[in-house]
């Protein structure tokens, strides 16, 4: 009997677009733990091909696109058929697996929470959630990492600046932003220690996710153009009991980020304890939008 095919393919370059365009999508790596520990596509779970059966119910089966990943596509086609007559509905397998992958790679143990990319490659939430109040123009990406949130608004036509002081990462966002068609400017710099200094006046938008160096508050406004626009989302000092960072100097106070830009217009703010969007461990975090005069 031929068993018909119930999920669809993908390329490694399609799915990596998808997850740097933000589109939710649980990425379940089904190779062993060694292959895992040694690469693997930032974010992606694991769950090897011989323990999937028994494991079924820990993979997130609320409608979100599951794409199945192995080295070269071939155990993650039974992985795919195996989920499929699980009742798993939107099933990708990514052709060809990560021995021809194009984009970045992480390497390290698994983590023991199944959801859909968080950092690594997807924008985050709250950047996607007030992409419309943004003045379109020049954007300025502070502490940017790999440069998720940077190549996000570069690939819808911001003109993008990223720093980070990790030489890594911005090697990183380099590749993963020329690979994507999105360029972006990324600069190694460190904003504490004056090697880097953030130009007066200059941005439609400034950003800041999961990065907090007090001292730095004042050069952000200023950063901004009169019109512009601030995005700033971080943890807030209630995280110190859920997990890291726990260190007061990394934490926002409750109200904090508000009162900062009380002269300014507030377009979004939210303080929140809960998990992300779609799952994941809990966090709290603070997030505003806020409109220089
Ligand atoms: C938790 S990561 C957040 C990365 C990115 N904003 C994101 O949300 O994906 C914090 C980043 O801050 C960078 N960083 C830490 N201290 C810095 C400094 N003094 N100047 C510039 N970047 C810094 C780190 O290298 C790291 O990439």
């Amino acid at each position: 009997m031929v068993r018909e095919k119930r999920f669809a393919s993908i390329d490694g370059g399609e799915l990596y677009r998808k997850l740097a365009m933000g589109d939710p999508i649980v990425v379940l790596d089904v190779r062993t733990e060694p292959e895992f520990v040694n690469a693997h596509v930032p974010g992606a779970h694991l769950i090897p091909l011989h323990e999937l059966e028994q494991r079924i119910p820990e993979v997130p089966n609320s409608g979100i696109p599951v794409a199945v990943i192995c080295e070269h596509g071939i155990r993650s086609v039974s992985a795919c058929q195996l989920l499929a007559e699980h009742g798993f509905a939107t099933l990708f397998n990514v052709n060809g697996g990560l021995s021809i992958w194009p984009g970045p790679l992480s390497a390290g143990p698994p983590s023991a929470e199944i959801g859909p990319h968080r950092h690594g490659i997807a924008p985050s939430s709250f950047l996607i959630d007030n992409f419309d109040l943004l003045p379109r123009g020049t954007a300025l990406d502070i502490a940017m990492g790999e440069g998720r949130n940077a190549i996000y608004l570069a690939t819808r036509g911001f003109d993008v600046d990223g720093v980070d002081a990790d030489p890594q990462a911005v090697a990183t966002a380099r590749t993963a932003a020329r690979r994507l068609g999105a360029p972006i400017r990324a600069v190694v710099g460190n904003v504490e220690d004056g090697t880097y200094i953030v130009p007066i006046d200059a941005y439609d938008v400034i950003m800041v996710f999961n990065f907090l160096y007090r001292p730095l508050f004042n050069d952000i406004r200023d950063g901004v153009r009169p019109g512009g626009v601030v995005v700033y989302q971080t943890f807030t000092s209630e995280q110190a009991r859920l997990g890291r960072p726990k260190r007061p100097e990394y934490l926002l106070e409750p109200g904090e980020l508000k009162k900062l830009f009380a002269d300014w217009e507030v377009l979004r703010y939210r303080e929140l304890v809960g998990p992300s969007r779609h799952g994941g461990p809990d966090r709290a975090v603070a997030g505003i939008v806020a409109r220089k005069p």
